[in-house]
């Protein structure tokens, strides 16, 4: 089917390709780009939403018409427009890339409740300006009275929403003390000036947009269960109207305690209290010694080179860095942009490095204050040559024929924002509550909810998770453990200097939505808008099925993968909030993902 914008497409990639790799490249990307348009655009329509409720990425014009936001000193993306302003006003006041991640993530607690959280915990990927690549781990933890038995009932079977739906499911909280952490070491601004506009925006309440209702809509049914979550996230029961203010009274002066005292007024205050009661009162096992002793704790990230990229990515406890750079390394030598977006032998070879890197995932990767994590195995040339030499050339491997590569082990939801300041400073942050508005409870009258991380936990070796993750012994409940995670917030280098941040929600989609958004820039053209947009593709091992999104293949392309043994689900995937540096313009580029329509790319 041709297309009339076919060329627009494949001039703006080359040249872009140029700009970013040199000539070596531009011939690459020329066909890539080719072959990108007539694969991933021809045929798409409209993009339905998925089950996980995803809007439309948009027309084929639309996504060839993708282009990212500019700006010359410093930018931020985040998945609500409120809370990225906040961002570029503390840059803009003087504050750097750390000072406004931690403005960022106060202010999403407010205006992106469903995922943005001070009751849940994540990864904050750092670059200085110095060049010292850093990573804080904020993690929740499990309590210490959990067991790795105590989502099953006493015949061993996994009981349904006791990990997602009840005070059991949550771990303590690491966000307060991971932003606090990072501003002490690496901030030039205090807590109190950058909590302030996340209290105002919780006391004075903000004007719900489309975007922002579509996700208060997702959980109406969850809200209307406890009487204090309706009486905040329900209008006398009914849900939002875009238009409407939501005020949010009880979590301003949740803020405010912490504005004034600190990780104490949280960990071992008022805070605390609230909601261990809340928990007592719901059958959970949190205590007050589990909040006394939380830690975040700094870590040596993961890096790996990828044709003259260094990629700076998160450790165990998530193990988005290692699978990303796992996939990475198998993907290396083939040639993806002779082969082009969404062409039959880039899938083939795309699903079946992520096949392996799952199943590596799933069995070898956990807590490393529990566990050996095998990270220098899994990323050596060898291991990635051994997995390499397993694919079949015109067929796909079934999952079943896939087992983690080492032996036995020894041993949605979610959301990303990037910061850049006007000095270079780089950070990345993915932070979550796991699924959409976590548990979906609030204890007492802190309102804000609580995740449901331990969910990420194995509830049972070879029994598949919420994220549909069937996990092994390695990522067993353990007190006081940080279940495995998949967020990615990353840090692209080019000769040391950042060339791209990104990172997804998505659960283990968050991998692949990361990975899909550098590969779409570095090997099939696309520049940092298209390469969000583009729609995406994930395999985890089991289930045995790859998902695409919708327009990824043409008919012609899904039959022939189809004859090789692939079968197909439809799926939307994350949610990128990416910044590129554009090495010729000097700008920075920066693509906020239309999948959650609140958000917002805005620099200065
Ligand atoms: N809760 C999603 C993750 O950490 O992977």
């Amino acid at each position: 089917m041709s297309d009339p914008n076919t060329s627009q497409l494949d001039a703006s990639a080359a040249a872009h390709a140029e700009a970013l790799h040199g000539s070596r490249w531009k011939r690459r990307a020329l066909l890539a780009a080719t072959l990108a348009a007539f694969s991933a655009l021809a045929c798409a329509q409209n993009v339905n939403p998925d089950e996980t409720g995803h809007e439309p990425v948009g027309t084929r014009a639309a996504l060839q018409k993708a282009r990212p936001v500019t700006a010359r000193h410093a930018m931020v993306v985040s998945a609500q427009h409120l809370a990225t302003m906040v961002g570029v006003d503390i840059l803009k006041r003087g504050g750097n890339a750390v000072d406004a991640a931690v403005a960022v993530g106060f202010a999403e607690a407010v205006v992106h409740p469903c995922c943005g959280n001070i009751g849940g915990g994540g990864f904050m990927t750092i670059h200085l300006k110095d060049g010292r690549n850093l990573f804080l781990d904020f993690r929740e933890k499990a309590p210490a009275k959990a067991t790795p038995t105590m989502f099953q009932d006493a015949d061993g079977n996994v009981v349904e929403g006791r990990s997602t739906d009840s005070y059991l499911g949550v771990g303590v909280p690491g966000t307060v003390m991971g932003f606090d952490t990072a501003l002490k070491r690496y901030g030039t601004m205090s807590l109190q000036q950058l909590i302030a506009p996340a209290i105002k925006l919780a006391r004075d309440g903000y004007v719900l947009e489309q975007g922002d209702v579509d996700s208060l809509d997702s959980s109406t049914g969850a809200f209307a269960k406890h009487a204090n979550v309706a009486a905040i996230f329900l209008d006398h029961g009914k849900p939002f109207k875009v238009g409407e203010r939501l005020v949010q009274k009880d979590l301003a002066r949740t803020l405010e305690l912490i504005a004034k005292g600190g990780t104490k007024a949280f960990y071992g205050g008022p805070i605390a209290r609230a909601v261990v009661k809340g928990s007592d009162a719901n059958g959970g096992i949190l205590s007050l010694r589990d909040f006394a002793g939380y830690t975040a704790q700094w870590e040596k990230p993961i890096q790996c080179e990828y044709h003259g990229y260094t990629v700076v990515s998160a450790p165990p406890p998530s193990s988005g860095g290692t699978t990303l750079c796992l996939i990475l390394q198998i993907i290396k030598p083939y040639p993806l942009a002779k082969w082009g977006y969404g062409s039959v032998d880039s899938v083939h070879y795309l699903v079946e490095a992520e096949r392996r890197a799952f199943a590596d995932r799933n069995t070898y990767l956990g807590d490393p204050a529990f566990v050996h994590n095998p990270i220098d195995t899994l990323l050596s040339d060898a291991h990635a040559a051994k997995l390499r030499a397993t694919i079949k050339q015109d067929q796909a491997t079934p999952s079943s024929e896939v087992q983690g590569s080492l032996g036995a082990p020894e041993g949605n939801h979610t959301t990303h924002y990037s910061v850049v300041d006007k000095d270079g400073n780089a950070v990345a942050v993915t932070y979550t509550v796991n699924f959409l508005f976590g548990n979906k409870q609030i204890a007492g009258d802190t309102g804000f909810f609580l995740n449901d991380e331990m969910d990420d936990f194995t509830g049972k070796p070879g029994v598949a998770n919420g994220a549909g993750l069937v996990q092994g012994v390695i990522n067993r409940v353990e007190p006081g453990k940080r279940p495995l995670s998949s967020m990615t917030p990353t840090i692209v280098l080019r000769d040391g200097k950042p060339f791209m941040l990104t990172g997804s929600p998505g659960s283990a989609t968050i991998i692949s939505s990361t990975l899909g958004s550098f590969l779409n820039v570095v090997e099939f053209g696309m520049n940092m808008q298209q390469a969000v947009n583009a729609p995406r593709l994930h395999q985890q091992w089991y289930p045995d099925v790859v998902y695409a999104g919708q327009g990824l293949l043409t008919p012609e392309s899904q039959q022939a993968l189809e004859a090789m043994g692939y079968r197909f689900k439809p799926f939307s995937g994350g949610a990128v909030e990416a910044i590129l540096f554009n090495p010729k313009t000097g700008l920075l580029e920066g693509a906020h993902d239309p999948r959650r329509p609140a958000g917002l790319a805005a620099g200065y």
